[in-house]
């Protein structure tokens, strides 16, 4: 095995991308997919043909699932690089039914010279005021100089957000930044936050309420809770909930200290926390706005699920996604020309003990019946390269 399929199994167990970067994951391995890739990704008997993922290249996290009009739609982290260090992109891709789905191509591109300048990182996306709107982490800095301003305390961290330009659009294909970006620049005064970023939102009443993924060296996971009415002006209340650290690990090494990706959802009336590290689910209370861990356990228990992400769906349920990340060395993953895919939906539900169910979601038995055909959403003429400027 080499040294790099290593790092990178060990990065989804307990590592944050930042930390898989400092471990010396660099753009070195990185490949970009021209013509003659694409020739071959037609070719590729390997390549997935049920689960989402983008034309060609790098896909990470979903991102902003959204139902919205009769359509679903999937954002997820994108690059044109196939390296982890890699400049992200938002993919964007439509569904009528959860199972087969058309990629449309960028729905956010780093601004040059703006926050966000390397990379879009994850987020949500809500509906404000009838307005699809995605809420955001922009990062300041290359994957390269990352690790050594994070030294220095500093975040590359923005939260920013983008509105869809025509509300009325199905395919909601154009997108455009709010001029009051990034609508935070900073974490909470004091806190030494090892990152901060992967924003979940929901709302109560009139107002807006959003959950930033961050923790501390020594404290471990925290999810830092803001509020907002129009979700340009947010103010910092408290971190909603922090790790409840394993004693038998130690605290103090700089995996134990942040989550990513956290999601906070109410099922059946019961708060329900997600983060990305192990795919775990808390239950618990939640009163204050403090929510208070009691149980929980694993949404999925693969080793290569990480960074999931809910959505209610048409119904009103809760869907569950995860990027499953690659198992095979960096080399074969540029020779086949794509990294990474979409995990298939899940539904989630309260059983009658409190804790979670976890089954494929009823559209996929269409996948059972005799005719298994679905649209090749494996390649387009154009790739992504259009949309990338
Ligand atoms: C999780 C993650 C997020 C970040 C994104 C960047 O895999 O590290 O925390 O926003 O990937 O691609």
């Amino acid at each position: 095995m080499s040294k790099n399929t290593t790092a990178r199994n060990v990065f989804r167990n307990s590592f944050t991308r930042r930390e898989f970067i400092a471990a010396g994951a660099t753009l070195a391995s990185a490949a970009l997919v021209g013509q003659s890739g694409r020739n071959s990704l037609a070719n590729d008997r390997h390549r997935p043909r049920f689960h989402l993922m983008p034309p060609s290249a790098w896909m990470n996290d979903p991102n902003g699932p959204l139902y919205w009009k009769g359509r679903y739609h999937l954002f997820y982290q994108y690059s044109p690089v196939i390296s982890i260090a890699g400049p992200k992109y938002w993919g964007h891709a439509v569904s009528t039914d959860l199972v087969r789905w058309k990629n449309l191509g960028i729905a956010l591109a780093p601004t040059p010279g703006g926050p966000d300048k390397n990379g879009c990182w994850s987020g949500s996306a809500v509906i404000a005021n009838g307005v699809p709107t995605i809420v955001y982490t922009g990062a300041t800095w290359s994957a390269q100089s990352e690790s050594a301003e994070r030294e220095k305390g500093l975040v590359p961290e923005r939260q920013m957000v983008a509105f869809a330009a025509d509300p009325n659009d199905e395919n909601l294909t154009n997108w455009t930044k709010i001029v009051q970006n990034p609508v935070l620049a900073a974490p909470p005064d004091q806190m030494r936050v090892v990152g901060w970023r992967d924003p979940a939102l929901w709302k109560e009443d009139d107002t807006w309420y959003m959950v930033i993924g961050s923790g501390e060296i020594g404290k471990g996971g925290m999810a830092l809770l803001y509020t907002s009415r129009d979700l340009k002006h947010w103010e910092y209340l408290h971190p909603l909930a922090v790790a409840k650290l394993d004693p038998s690990l130690d605290a103090s090494r700089p995996w134990n200290s942040m989550w990513e990706c956290p999601d906070f959802f109410f099922l059946q009336g019961k708060p329900i926390l997600l983060v990305a590290q192990g795919n775990a689910y808390l239950t618990g209370t939640h009163s204050g706005h403090r929510f208070e861990q009691q149980s929980g356990g694993k949404i999925d228990y693969g080793s290569a699920a990480y960074a999931q992400k809910t959505m209610e769906d048409a119904k009103g349920s809760r869907i569950w996604w995860a990027w499953i990340h690659e198992k095979r060395s960096v080399d074969a993953q540029a020779t086949a020309g794509w990294a990474g895919v979409m995990s298939l939906p899940k539904l989630l539900t309260r059983l009658p003990d409190g804790m979670l169910g976890v089954e494929p979601v009823p559209e996929l038995t269409i996948l059972r019946r005799g005719d298994r055909r679905v649209p090749d959403q494996r390649i387009e003429p154009n790739g992504y390269k259009r949309r990338l400027s």
